[in-house]
């Protein structure tokens, strides 16, 4: 019915200009009705705003008529009209607006109780955790835990040490030099001569770190690797506290039910120098790969200091003995894991290290 009576009145528009008042073809209660029906219809705001423009917009019947209208009665009437439509659409309004706030919350609804999705998460480095667990095993005996250096003057990490001129280890073939007097460190054994000169004894420390060779990469070899050094000086150490001290290690590292032997060994720092062997945990000493069929691993150097070293930092020989020993973190993961490889533990494939 609206629609009609204002294609009609366009009509007349266009066909006598506006001179034809919309008024007279409007039945303002047919239009309330018709915009009340509308607006009872409307499902979302966005209807109601069609209807508002429909009904009370600049092109609306209403609008026309109002413009038009003569007479004050009529104007008011019409008015009157347009604040009713005007009430019942800013009523539905904010009615649906208030339907779909309530709605939205509903749905979109964040439940904070629900799991979230797994993250994966990394964690430490077998290596990491090695030197973490060595640590742990020194601290427990009451060592104290000291850092090194990597970069080292060839007076720590020869002359001290008693390297003789000459030595293999003292050539650029064999040591990555940074000058004449400066390498990255071969061992971790610097350490000792730097804590005897920083400290007096007795001594109970442990150093992990990286060392450095100029080796060709293979399955035994890397050209970086992790050490543990331990220094002990005190009065009356002898060659079994270190012993005793080694079999407990590789007890702790290996388990309980391994056996321990040491061979007779050369360094130029320790005298006598020996080398421990632990019984093969793979085969308990039956003969498998792991151990060669030997049923023994080696392990690592050790030794009682030499007498030269306690002069050079100016400790007491005839007072003071101790004991050293340096190891390859590497070594022990591999062996401990079965890992054929030791270049595994540098290409960081998160498939391995995930296995530990
Ligand atoms: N520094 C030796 C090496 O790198 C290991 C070692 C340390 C041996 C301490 C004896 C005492 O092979």
């Amino acid at each position: 019915m609206q629609r009609e009576v204002r294609e009609f009145v366009a009509t007349c528009h266009l066909a006598k200009g506006a001179l034809v008042t919309s008024l007279t073809l409007m039945d303002p209660q047919a239009l309330e009705n018709d915009a009340r029906a509308a607006v009872a219809d409307a499902s979302s705001t966005d209807d109601v705003e069609r209807i508002r423009v429909e009904y009370l917009g600049r092109k609306s019947q209403l609008k026309l008529a109002l413009r038009e209208v003569r007479d004050r009665e009529t104007g008011m009437a019409l008015n009157a009209l347009r604040e009713r439509l005007a009430a019942a659409i800013d009523g539905r309004e904010g009615e649906l607006a208030r339907a779909e706030i309530d709605r939205r919350l509903t749905e979109e609804r964040v439940d904070v109780t629900m799991p979230g999705s797994p993250v994966r998460r990394g964690h430490l480095h077998l290596i990491t955790q090695i030197r973490r667990e060595v640590e742990d095993i020194f601290l427990g005996l009451g060592y104290t835990v000291v850092d090194g250096r990597e970069v080292e003057t060839t007076r720590y990490n020869f002359d001290a040490l008693n390297f003789p001129d000459g030595h293999p280890s003292r050539s650029p073939l064999q040591t990555l030099f940074l000058d004449d007097d400066t390498v990255l460190r071969t061992e971790t054994s610097p350490a000792q001569i730097r804590t005897m000169e920083a400290q007096g004894p007795p001594v109970y420390i442990v150093s992990l770190g990286r060392v450095y060779r100029r080796d060709t990469p293979d399955a035994t070899h890397t050209p970086t690797f992790h050490q543990v050094e331990g220094l002990v000086v005190d009065e009356g150490i002898t060659l079994a506290d270190l012993m005793g001290t080694l079999d407990y290690l590789l007890k702790a590292l290996f388990g309980e039910a391994r056996r321990t032997e040491f061979r007779t060994h050369h360094f130029p720092f320790t005298e006598p120098s020996i080398e421990a062997h632990v019984s093969c945990h793979m085969c308990d000493g039956s003969g498998c790969p792991v151990c060669r069929h030997s049923g023994w691993i080696e392990i690592g150097g050790a030794g009682m200091v030499d007498p030269k070293l306690f002069e050079f930092v100016g400790y007491d020989s005839d007072r003071y003995t101790g004991f050293a020993f340096g190891w390859g973190l590497e070594r022990i993961a591999v062996l401990r894991h079965g890992i054929p490889d030791l270049r595994e533990l540098w290409r960081n494939d998160p498939r391995l290290l995930s296995q530990f």
